[in-house]
């Protein structure tokens, strides 16, 4: 048996605005899907959905993936598939994607052609308009390659830095489902009312992720912070946010977060927020007394990888 791992990611800067075109920021992060693949009858198990009927809705992605890989790569057709995520679902972390990246990962594995992280990607990407429609690519593309990717109308950039070593990067989930289409239509309605003033507060963002790059570069922690609450700033004034966002930025900032804000579609899903090490523990305490799931989490590097299957993710 073969066994991948794939992360999930945040977006640190700029959603909403990147679907007028202009740039966004997302990091892949240490929680993960896992999917381990062994030649046999077709059968689709999840450790949290249970057995899958290769038929359902469900496994749509899935029998794209693996179909894909059968026309393209020449691989059979039936397999035993058992997935592991400890992803939240539903919350812009991308579980989908890092699901269908560790799937096309571990299958092409299985299966032993020669393939590269863009085969991976590309594959995961058919599972993904299964579960979406019509993504942009950021979550598959995060999960393949791991990283900070700078993405703008469609392409991608694996920026070729890190994220500070000292800070810690901590994920709230407001644990309220979002409609991340109904939100992103009522933003652009907002957008589009405003006129003039739309377009200098969607300048505005676009330059703040320009700005945001240069102080990963430069390591500048609390300048990286002001623009994540300048960021949040923005997602409010344009309608993203909610009540449940703002109370948790408000948390984070009182409990000596550097900066704090909304991640994803908003109105629910997740906050994500920096501090220094020495007051992370003291947020989540802060955040998990008032009943709210908190994590802290890691950058992840590396993306998509083989794992020996004795060691969980
Ligand atoms: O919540 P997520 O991670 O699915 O992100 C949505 C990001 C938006 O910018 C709001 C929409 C998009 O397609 O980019």
């Amino acid at each position: 048996m073969t066994c991948s791992i794939a992360p999930g990611k945040i977006i640190l800067f700029g959603e909403h605005f990147v679907v007028e075109g202009y740039p966004a920021i997302g990091l892949a992060v240490g929680l993960y899907a896992r999917t381990c693949v062994e030649e046999g009858d077709l059968k689709i198990y999840s450790r949290q959905l249970g057995p899958i009927d290769p038929s359902s809705k469900e496994a749509k992605p899935y029998m794209r993936i693996i179909e894909e890989a059968s026309i393209r790569y020449g691989c059979r057709n039936r397999y035993r598939i058992y997935i592991d995520s400890e992803i939240p679902v539903g919350a812009g972390m991308g579980s989908s994607a890092a699901v269908n990246v560790s799937l096309a990962h571990s299958l092409l594995e299985t299966c032993g052609v020669e393939f590269t992280k863009e085969d991976v990607s590309r594959i995961a990407y058919l599972g993904e308009i299964m579960v979406h429609g019509k993504p942009s690519g950021v979550d598959n593309t995060l999960s393949t390659y791991g990283g900070l990717v700078y993405y703008r109308q469609g392409l991608f950039k694996r920026l070729n830095t890190s994220l500070p070593e000292n800070i810690a990067l901590i994920v709230a989930d407001t644990g309220v489902k979002r409609d991340t289409g109904l939100v992103v239509r009522e933003v652009l309605e907002r957008y589009r009312r405003l006129g003039e003033l739309g377009r200098a507060i969607y300048e505005v963002a676009g330059r703040l992720v320009e700005e945001a790059v240069v102080a990963i570069e430069k390591g500048d922690v609390s300048r990286l912070g002001e623009l994540m609450i300048v960021n949040h700033g923005l997602l409010f004034a344009m309608g993203a946010s909610a009540w449940i966002n703002d109370y948790l930025v408000y948390k984070m900032i009182n409990n000596g977060a550097q900066g704090a804000k909304l991640s994803g579609a908003g109105r629910g899903g997740i906050v994500i927020g920096i501090a220094g090490l020495e007051n992370a523990g003291k947020i989540v305490k802060a955040l998990k007394t008032e009943k709210v799931n908190a994590y802290l989490v890691k950058p992840d590097y590396e993306g998509v990888r083989s794992i020996n299957t004795r060691i969980s993710p």
